[in-house]
């Protein structure tokens, strides 16, 4: 080897620094510019860092190494500041937690003014609530920055070329200081709120660099329409989706620079039909318009775009047929007219030339008539489908697409044989939802990652499940037999499995809930509502720890719940309503349980005191029992119910499909209140409620209930409760409903109840109430039933007159009959306009399958809201 000594000297150099870097002792390696350092110390003494993101900045002796800070090779000079914080969703709530991100405020001219040299910034997704155009500390190149505007001596313009802030949590009344920031090229704003900044479009397009805008999510309004050009000349990217743009395409649109690749005006409320002059962007390569009022035809002209690889229009109101000359879009990657009126004809000439096309979707209600040559092979492979059609036959070249991972059909009717369910089985997700497939599970083997034939009368016995499911939804079907096809097959059972959500309700199956859920550990959510289920709860279903919902109602489940259970320490909702369960109410405690619903069943004993301690409980509903004994005095303790916040976590299971995209499935119950069973399911985490009716209940009503103050409904109805109505009730004043009819309860109705002002459901029936409803309250906007039955009550709106009263309308006949009518009338008034804030929010009554629309509306929601994020990350490329 010939290796010159000075070479050596390199060499020795470099590993010597090596060595020495951490000592600080190499100053070949300490590039950091004092003014940068001090610039950087200054940003920090700015910013609130409770997670001690910046810990390095200082312990480390070498600016340019410090976390986020990039340095110029050559010159040493600090060049990137990019300090985005990362997020994730965690699995059961949906509420972001960015404690650990930086807050405070941004103070741009400091940004501006002492770095030099500073070109690329970065506080994506950060929690800062101000941005200040001053500084906080007086910066050394400029005394009067802290003053507000900076002087033009001071700072002329700023070298920052990429500024994104996106996703903080930021109101921005003015973008005036965007004028200083004249080298930018890429501005990204996403998700700030800007409605107070009306201006925002004539700032911007004074930014004469600029290739890349982003402002989705920002609560703009004003497109200027009528503005005639736009002077960002050299723009490449305009993302403008989700704001609340109402006119129609603007005229500047059509004169941008010819350069211009990719539009996103999704998700606003754009309208009018699409003008040609679209045309003048020749070198389009992505127009996403989706989630508009669009309408007219989807043009011909589109077909001309060379370039365009993207395609978006789902959503809107374009009506006519699909125009065959998008088969000449051969750049096209992903092409969308889900969701319109249209109508027509598809065939292979509509996908002539479309040889790079990976995602189409053509979901339209009612389907479009597929007519495919059944021996057509398209030119494309893809890799999502998403699909409704109608047609005599099934479009056979789905079978030709090898590399499709999402199939998604909707609302088609076709049979499924052996060779539909094994091209399913190379599948990772797939949803099937409303559609009338013929076809039978029995035998099949599941095998994608996320599978849903929910609503499509599907018969035979439950499928096999292979290792790879994580996900599997077949409510609302005709399926039978045994849970123990599903769960006990022995070859399956070798590998590991990894479900986590198993929705089989609303079928036929029968038989016990088997001994095999030793298998399953990984599940957080089952629901095996509505079936034929019979037997007793095994006590293997306590080896599931991570379980966070078990469904189990309308079944013939009976005997006792097992003390097992108690080791399922994620348990959120337990379930039973409508069995055959019997024994006391289980005593073991879910400390963490929110739901707890055992109504309908056989039930016996006291309520344990123990249930006090379930401090996040939400819904107690045990109604319709054999319980007796009293209430316990303890109610207070469950602090859920004594806060009046309503939780921030819903009740819902989030799945991430691993492509940006994730599914939200809401927990949901079905609870009475105000008189009617209702099925509550996006709002759940809002309810509170306790159901203790129809049960045997003793005793007087214990007075520390009723500093229940975050209950909204409240059920102690056909119980021997008995005593009076303790004045405190005045102080649940987030009570919608309240039912203590066919009791004991005696004594007059207190003043205090008058002060619920969200009451709008009230049964104080046959019990033993006396003397006058308070008068002049909204208590007599409730109709006589909410008090018949009570011998010696009177006034309105019972007939019965009190005995003062009746002697004062024997004086003064006339004038009280027109006030016990104007009673009435406020009464009404009362009634009908008092909607509650909390438990009123109702999803749907009881009726399943306007419910089971509402879910699929929600995941074809999502679905999309997924795609709006793939879009914009592949547009960059
Ligand atoms: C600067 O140096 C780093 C590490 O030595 C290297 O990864 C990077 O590519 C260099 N950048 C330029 C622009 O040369
Ligand atoms: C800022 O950081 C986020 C998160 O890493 C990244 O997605 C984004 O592209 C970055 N912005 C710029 C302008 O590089
Ligand atoms: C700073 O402000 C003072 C008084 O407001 C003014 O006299 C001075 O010229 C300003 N300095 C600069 C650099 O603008
Ligand atoms: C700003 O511009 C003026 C005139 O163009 C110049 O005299 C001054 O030095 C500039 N100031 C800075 C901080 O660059
Ligand atoms: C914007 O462009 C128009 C037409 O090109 C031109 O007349 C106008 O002066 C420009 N405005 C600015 C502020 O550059
Ligand atoms: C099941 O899925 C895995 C992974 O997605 C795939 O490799 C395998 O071929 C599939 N099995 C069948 C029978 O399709
Ligand atoms: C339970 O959940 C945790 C956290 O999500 C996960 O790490 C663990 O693997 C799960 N347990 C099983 C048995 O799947
Ligand atoms: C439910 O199961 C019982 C036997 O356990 C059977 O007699 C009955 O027909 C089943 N009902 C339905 C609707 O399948
Ligand atoms: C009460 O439960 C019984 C069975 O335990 C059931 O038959 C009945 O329908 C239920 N009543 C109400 C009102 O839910
Ligand atoms: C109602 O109250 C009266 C007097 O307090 C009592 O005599 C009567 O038994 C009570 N009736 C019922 C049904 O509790």
């Amino acid at each position: 080897m010939n290796i010159f000594p000075s070479q050596y000297a390199i060499i020795f150099a470099w590993l010597l620094c090596a060595i020495m870097f951490n000592t600080g002792w190499c100053n070949l390696h300490i590039r950091c510019n004092q003014k940068d350092k001090d610039a950087l110390l200054n940003f920090k003494q700015g910013v609130k860092d409770p997670a001690g993101v910046l810990f390095s900045w200082s312990t480390q002796q070498d600016c340019c190494e410090w976390k986020g800070v990039t340095c110029d090779n050559f010159t040493s000079r600090v060049t990137q500041l990019s300090l985005p914080c990362s997020t994730t969703l965690p699995t059961y709530t949906d509420y972001m937690d960015k404690s650990h991100c930086l807050a405070g405020s941004i103070y741009l001219s400091l940004l501006m003014v002492e770095f030099e040299f500073l070109y690329h910034l970065n506080l994506s997704n950060n929690d800062f609530s101000t941005i200040q155009f001053g500084s906080h500390v007086h910066s050394q190149n400029c005394h009067n920055l802290s003053v507000g505007i900076p002087s033009n001596q001071c700072v002329n313009s700023s070298a920052i070329r990429y500024l994104d802030l996106s996703f903080n949590n930021l109101a921005i009344t003015s973008l005036d200081w965007l004028s200083h920031f004249s080298s930018l090229e890429y501005l990204n704003l996403d998700g700030i709120d800007l409605h107070r900044e009306t201006k925002w479009l004539q700032l911007v397009i004074m930014l004469p660099s600029l290739l890349e805008l982003h402002m989705r999510h920002c609560q703009l309004e004003d497109l200027s329409p009528s503005l005639q050009y736009a002077n960002f000349t050299a723009l490449k990217v305009l993302s403008l989706p989700g704001n609340g743009f109402h006119s129609e395409l603007p005229k500047w649109l059509f004169n941008l620079s010819c350069d211009i690749s990719s539009i996103d005006l999704g998700s606003n409320l754009l309208k009018g039909q699409l003008p040609e002059a679209l045309l003048n962007l020749q070198h389009l390569e992505a127009l996403e318009l989706d989630d508009n009022n669009f309408n007219g035809p989807i043009p011909h002209w589109l077909g001309e775009f060379q370039h365009l690889q993207h395609v978006n229009l789902r959503k809107n109101m374009f009506s006519g047929s699909i125009p065959s000359s998008l088969g000449n879009l051969s750049s096209l990657l992903i092409l969308s007219v889900s969701s319109n009126r249209l109508t027509g004809v598809v065939s292979e000439k509509h996908f002539v030339k479309l040889s790079k096309l990976k995602d189409l979707r053509i979901y339209i209600s009612p389907p479009l008539i597929f007519d495919f040559d059944s021996h057509w092979v398209p030119p494309f492979q893809l890799e999502r489908l998403v699909l409704s059609f109608s047609g005599p036959k099934f479009p056979v070249w789905l079978y030709t697409q090898k590399s499709l991972e999402h199939l998604i059909i909707y609302e088609s009717s076709f049979e499924a044989k052996e060779k539909f369910w094994s091209f399913l089985s190379r599948m990772k997700e797939v949803h099937l939802e409303r559609n009338s497939i013929d076809g039978n599970l029995s035998n099949v083997l599941l095998n994608s990652t996320f599978i849903s034939l929910s609503s499509n009368d599907l018969k035979g016995l439950l499928p096999r499940l292979s290792s790879n499911v994580v996900v599997v939804r077949l409510p609302n079907n005709s399926l039978s037999g045994n849970m123990s096809f599903l769960l006990c097959d022995h070859e399956m059972l070798s590998g590991n499995n990894n479900l986590e959500y198993l929705d089989i309700s609303l079928n036929l199956v029968s038989g016990g809930l088997t001994n095999c859920w030793e298998n399953w550990k990984s599940l957080v959510h089952i629901n095996l509502g509505s079936n034929n289920i019979t037997g007793e709860i095994p006590s293997s279903m306590g080896l599931l720890s991570n379980l966070t919902s078990l469904h189990l109602h309308e079944n013939k489940l009976y005997g006792e719940i097992p003390s097992s259970l108690k080791d399922c320490h994620s348990l959120l909702i337990f379930n039973v309503r409508e069995n055959d369960f019997s024994g006391n109410i289980p005593n073991w405690i879910l400390h963490g349980a929110k739901a707890l619903q055992l109504r309908s069943n056989h039930f016996g004993g006291n309520i344990p005191s123990l249930i006090c301690q379930m401090s996040s409980l939400i819904v107690l509903d045990i109604a319709n029992n054999t319980i007796s004994g009293p209430i316990p005095n303890c109610l207070h303790n469950i602090a859920a119910l004594v806060s009046n916040n309503a939780s921030h976590n819903k009740l819902s299971f989030h799945f991430p499909m691993g492509d940006g995209r994730h599914y939200t499935f809401e927990d949901n119950l079905e609870l009475v209140m105000k008189g009617q069973t209702l099925e509550y399911g996006k709002n759940l985490h809002f309810m509170s409620l306790i159901d203790m009716s129809s049960n045997n209940l003793s005793g007087t009503l214990p007075p520390q209930m009723f500093s229940l103050i975050g209950l909204c409904s409240l059920n102690l109805s056909h119980n021997k409760l008995t005593g009076k109505i303790p004045s405190e009730i005045g102080n649940m004043n987030k009570l919608e409903s309240l039912d203590l009819s066919t009791n004991q309860l005696w004594g007059e109705i207190p003043q205090t109840l008058s002060n619920l002002s969200f009451l709008s459901y009230l049964n104080l029936s046959f019990n033993n109430f006396t003397g006058k409803i308070p008068s002049g309250t909204q208590l007599q906007g409730f109709s006589a039933l909410s008090y018949i039955g009570n011998r010696d009550l009177c006034g309105p709106p019972l007939t019965k007159m009190c005995f003062q009263d009746a002697k004062q309308i024997h004086e003064d006949g006339q004038t009280s009959e027109f006030f016990s009518w104007f009673y009435i009338g406020i009464e009404t008034g009362f009634g009908t306009s008092f909607f509650g804030v909390c438990c009123a929010i109702f999803l749907n009554r009881k009726w399943r399958h306007v419910y089971f629309k509402f879910l699929y509306g929600l995941i074809d929601r999502l679905y999309v809201m997924g795609l709006i994020t793939i879009n914009s990350f592949s547009l960059h490329r």
